[in-house]
């Protein structure tokens, strides 16, 4: 019986160890002088180190993932796992970098290909590496029979500490190939109880942190939508799971315990799979989403897969975000490292929806310039013959009847208000009630001969296609040309159904799942750098596009076509796990509420909304004089704290989630100048108080001077205290009653 004395050691083993030591003995124990020689790469950043090596078949495996090791520790050479019985080769349990599929792996694989012959086994072995700096690495696989060769891109941010990582996939071979699936990158841990946080939601519903044990098997999260999706985004956290039994020492929490996190830089369909192995080891595959996936490489040619960023904290999942929002606002936004913080905007959707015209606009933007706002944006409605959802998306010339003079006059006078002037596109999109779909009815994803199923009356155009997308860019350039708009909401208000690309040879024709993405990414580009004072907003129906793909290409994302200010707490939470809230939307509209009838006061509505980057999208018409200095006031308060808000350290004090009564936040300044609080209550039930608030992040010896923006502290409450005293005593803040709030700042005296 093949592999019997091995299993026969293996269990006597077994009497003495769990199943998680017993591995971590047989990793070292296999690891000969010999293997002292192989090469091994270490990438160290911010608090952690990244390692990986040659193992003695010529497999690149895992290595190491966590906290930053001593500078001169060595990291032991790879070495092979063993083989588990007869059953699971050593190819299986062996945690490579990007295993491709072949040899018996049953993980789930980086790579898989099948070739013009018939074969499908794909072995990927290591060639060479080349180090740039000693911050980035480009490492060359390459199979051990096939001419197929795989770069893998490494690169470590020095100060986040957050790596990236791309994989490019070329095929000299002779004849073509088809790939049937590529990761962006595998992530490794070693066995231990863990817990998965990711985030799920439809419209008007998005960002529930979700979070459960991993077990045996695989959690598979995806985007079958050709678009990052609301369903789930692309972002996990794995954090050492408390609630198990026989969990390790450390467990994680909100502040303190390791996390591993990650995000994937796609916005077409994606996915991740979270597994554990035969042998514990949990795994995190991500990328290309292969449900309906086949890219065919003729010679010569190669595969990009998108980047797939990775990171890791000792400070619980506070810690983990805010290491995120660090690296994404210094090195993923269009203006990283320095993205301006959002200005103040008006939206008029929610008082006019489709029903904008010259005055209409004007009146409104004459009431959001005295309150104090910075940017004017007229929403759906101004273009071709759009009056419902039923027509005229594609038309992207100015409606005559309600803008006679074009949009000039109206540019010209929220201008003259002191304010600049965005406008509502949805590029992507074509109502068959159109000029566009009547003239090029084959520029929309379908299969010949097929229904081609509508979405709030539209169809999606194939931006795969060159003439589509020279179509796009021709438009965009126009619109940003011969009019001075600072801002474009670039909106997408459906998923794909049908996605046939007829033109394409049918071999080639499921390429659009990648060169559509491509594309949209290229216009974008293009007009940035044509536009180079445009700013974009990045808007799905709602939090439908939000990925640190699209995040390259746009300013700000709408998290949500759900403005109320209560659901709003929790779903910016979970937005909090990933993005950050320089990049966070948020309007203050009316009242009661039209999705949940739910009534809150102006106060209430515009503190939720600042703990983002504050947008008013109220009918001002409706407003009394009371409402418009409520207003005023605190968007004078929200300007003088948005950089602590939006660029400072997030400390999520008290979760809304899970049917909490209560949640603050508090945001401290990188130089820990200033802090900012914001505490809200759903409802307090039997005379109990809003819990103490002690705050965090602040410099102890320094002497901090506390200035109410809305609500107050229990008597006694200081003026001016230590920042130890706010982080110990702490604030009792006078907070009762269902739906209020308080805000307050932190200056640190000089
Ligand atoms: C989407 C957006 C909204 C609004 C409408 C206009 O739903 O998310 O904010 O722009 O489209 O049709």
């Amino acid at each position: 019986m093949i592999g019997f004395d091995k299993m026969k050691s293996t269990l006597q083993l077994r009497l003495s160890f769990t199943l998680a030591g017993l591995l971590v003995l047989m990793l070292f124990a296999a690891r000969s002088a010999r293997a002292q020689t192989r090469q091994v790469f270490r990438l160290d950043g911010g608090n952690s180190t990244y390692a990986f090596g040659v193992n003695e078949r010529g497999d690149l495996q895992t290595l190491y993932w966590g906290g930053r090791l001593g500078p001169d520790d060595k990291i032991p050479a790879a070495h092979s796992y063993m083989e588990w019985a007869s059953f699971d080769s050593s190819y299986t349990t062996t945690p490579q970098e990007y295993a491709g599929w072949g040899a018996g792996l049953f993980t789930e694989p980086a790579l898989k290909v099948s070739f013009a012959d018939g074969n499908r086994d794909l072995v990927l072995h290591f060639v060479q590496a080349t180090p740039n700096g000693a911050q980035s690495l480009e490492v060359e696989l390459k199979d051990i029979s096939r001419e197929v060769y795989v770069t893998l891109k490494y690169s470590i941010d020095a100060d986040s500490g957050i790596l990236s990582r791309s994989a490019n996939i070329k095929n000299r071979e002779k004849q073509s190939i088809v790939v049937e699936q590529a990761a962006a990158a595998q992530w490794t841990l070693p066995p231990d109880r863990y817990m998965l946080s990711y985030l799920t939601g439809r419209w008007a519903g998005e960002w529930t942190l979700n979070q459960e044990p991993i077990h045996p098997g695989s959690r598979v999260i995806e985007s079958r939508r050709g678009s990052t999706g609301h369903q789930a985004n692309p972002w996990f956290a794995i954090s050492r799971d408390a609630s198990q039994k026989n969990a390790g020492p450390i467990t994680a929490a909100e502040e303190y315990g390791e996390v591993w996190f990650g995000a994937l830089a796609w916005s077409g369909s994606w996915r991740l799979t979270v597994e554990v192995n035969e042998l514990d080891f949990v795994r995190v595959t991500g990328g290309f989403n292969p449900f309906d996936f086949r890219y065919k490489l003729n010679p010569g040619e190669h595969l990009e897969t998108p980047v797939f960023y990775g990171g890791y904290s000792d400070h619980g999942l506070g810690g983990a975000s805010r290491v995120l929002h660090r690296f994404e606002i210094a090195n993923v936004l269009p203006h990283a490292p320095n993205p301006k913080p959002r200005p103040v905007i008006y939206n008029s959707w929610e008082a006019t929806e489709f029903k904008v015209d010259e005055p209409g606009q004007v009146a409104l933007a004459e009431k959001a310039a005295s309150i104090g706002v910075d940017r004017f944006v007229m929403d759906d409605g101004w273009f071709g013959q759009r009056k419902t959802d039923h027509a005229g998306l594609g038309d992207w010339y100015v409606n005559p009847e309600k803008f006679p003079n074009g949009l000039k006059p109206l540019i010209d006078k929220v201008h003259g208000l002191g304010m600049d002037f965005g406008l509502w596109v949805e590029p992507e999109m074509v109502n068959p009630d159109s000029d566009l779909y009547r003239k090029h009815p084959d520029w929309v994803l379908n299969f010949p001969g097929r229904p081609r199923s509508e979405q709030r009356n539209q169809l999606v155009l194939n931006l795969a296609r060159s003439d589509v997308r020279d179509y796009v860019e021709g438009f965009l350039d126009k619109l940003l040309s011969e009019n001075d708009i600072a801002f474009l909401k670039w909106d997408y208000n459906r998923n794909w159904s049908e996605p046939g690309w007829d033109q394409a040879p049918v071999d080639q024709q499921q390429r659009v799942y990648v060169e559509y993405i491509r594309n949209l990414y290229a216009i974008l580009s293009h007009l940035r750098n044509k536009h180079p004072n445009v700013e974009i907003e990045s808007c799905s129906g709602g939090g439908g596009r939000v990925d640190l793909g699209i995040l390259h290409y746009t300013d700000e994302v709408w998290p949500s076509d759900n403005t109320d200010p209560f659901d709003r707490l929790s779903m910016q939470d979970g937005f909090s796990y990933a993005y950050p809230p320089q990049i966070m939307m948020a309007w203050v509209t009316d009242s009661p509420h039209w999705l949940n009838s739910r009534s809150t006061s102006l106060t209430y509505r515009m503190l939720s909304s600042m703990q983002g980057s504050l947008g008013i999208g109220a009918n001002l018409n409706h407003w009394t004089a009371e409402d418009f200095a409520t207003a005023k006031r605190l968007i004078a308060a929200y300007h003088s704290v948005q950089p602590t808000i939006v660029r400072g350290d997030l400390y999520r004090l008290i979760s809304p989630r899970d049917g909490s009564e209560m949640s603050a936040t508090e945001s401290v300044a990188r130089d820990k100048n200033q802090a900012v609080v914001f505490a809200f209550t759903h409802s307090t039930q039997e005379g109990r108080g809003f819990p103490l608030l002690q705050l965090q992040g602040l410099d102890p010896d320094a002497e901090y001077q506390l200035t109410f923006i809305e609500g107050k502290g229990l008597a006694g409450t200081p003026t001016s205290a230590s920042g130890a005293w706010w982080m110990h005593y702490g604030v009792w803040l006078d907070l009762r009653g269902d739906f209020q709030a308080a805000a307050f700042r932190l200056d640190r005296q000089h």
